[in-house]
């Protein structure tokens, strides 16, 4: 049997920083209602001219280091974001060149917002597992603050820049152990940028429309879900993981999720105070801040758990 393993992780935030009290500059809110009601501190921006592809080649490069190897070792190219560099063509084509790998490797894009990250590592899994891909690079990457209206204080203060990458391997010893996938298209409303190009212009609007208060229930209820699926389909309970890295949307929607699944506090990863909610970007970026500073060890068992517009849902159980 061959499973795929992470053998590398990496990850980049921009250098520009966003507090609270800057954006108390920018619009009607106060850093004491964001922290309490979402645990943000703060969040990185993108700097001017900077684009996905390039927080994901910083990633990556990182990544690939982590894991002893080159680009010329790269043979799949997997990128999630909801904020590509352009149209067409693909952030992954677009990184594929920046990173140097010039021997025809495939690479695309995933779109499944918040859930993009875990829908990629189900994706490149299927590659590494099924003998198509040996050194599978799979990005979180996101210039999400792109899709902000400043001046809206329901969502403006809950998003960041970001990427993280890991670098998958076939290995005879788990490894990801299963990749559980959802997607409910009738929450469409629920979340999202209603807007698209049209004869040059946009149709709708360019940026984050969201009901909070639905997403946050909706969210609690399938990452609880979805974890519990993967524990089930492993024949593991949840005092048998060592960490759980979930999406990095909100504290409160983190905790409940937590108290629901009775996992310890001390064993769930937390970003979102630094990076707030870096979409496709904040389950790899959290992993790999959990790897380099020691708490994740190899051979732990982590479960990954994402929600994001779509709706869409996923989870990972993996040991590293
Ligand atoms: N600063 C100050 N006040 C704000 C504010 C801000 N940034 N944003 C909203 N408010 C106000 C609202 O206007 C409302 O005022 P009102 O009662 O006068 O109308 C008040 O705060 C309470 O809003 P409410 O929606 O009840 O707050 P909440 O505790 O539900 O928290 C969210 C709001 C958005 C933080 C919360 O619903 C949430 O996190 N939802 C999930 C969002 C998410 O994670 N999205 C991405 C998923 S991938």
């Amino acid at each position: 049997m061959i499973y795929s393993k992470i053998t590398g992780t990496g990850s980049y935030t921009p250098e520009r920083v966003l507090t609270n009290r800057d954006l108390e500059k920018i619009v009607d809110t106060d850093d004491a209602w964001i922290r309490s009601r979402t645990g943000i501190q703060q969040r990185h921006v993108r700097a001017e001219g900077q684009t996905t592809s390039d927080l994901a080649l910083v990633a990556c490069q990182r990544a690939l280091a982590a894991a002893n190897l080159t680009p010329a070792d790269v043979d799949l190219i997997v990128v999630a974001t909801t904020t590509p560099d352009m149209v067409f063509p693909s952030t992954a084509c677009l990184l594929q060149d920046k990173l140097g790998v010039t021997n025809g490797t495939p690479a695309f894009d995933i779109q499944a917002v918040c859930t993009g990250f875990v829908y990629a590592l189900s994706m490149a899994d299927k590659f590494v597992r099924g003998g198509s891909a040996r050194c599978a690079l799979v990005v979180g990457a996101e210039t999400f603050t792109n899709l902000l209206d400043w001046s809206d204080r329901n969502t403006c203060v809950l998003f960041g820049d970001g990427a993280g990458a890991v670098v998958l391997q076939p290995s005879k010893t788990p490894g990801i152990y299963s990749t559980h996938l959802h997607a409910d298209g009738r929450h469409a409303n629920m979340l999202s940028v209603p807007g698209a190009f049209c004869a040059g212009q946009a149709n709708g609007s360019p940026t984050v429309k969201m009901d909070g208060g639905a997403v946050f229930k909706f969210a609690v209820k399938v990452l609880d879900q979805v974890c519990r699926e993967a524990l089930e389909a492993n024949g593991l309970q949840i005092a048998d993981v060592d960490w759980l890295v979930p999406h990095q949307a909100n504290i409160r929607i983190i905790e409940s999720t937590g108290q629901k699944l009775g996992i310890d506090a001390g064993r769930v990863v937390v970003t979102v105070d630094r990076h707030g909610n870096t979409s496709a970007a904040s389950i790899p970026l959290a992993l790999d801040l959990a790897v380099r500073d020691g708490r994740i060890q190899p051979g732990h068992k982590v479960l990954l758990a994402g929600v994001g517009g779509g709706f869409t849902w996923g989870s990972a159980l993996i040991s590293m």
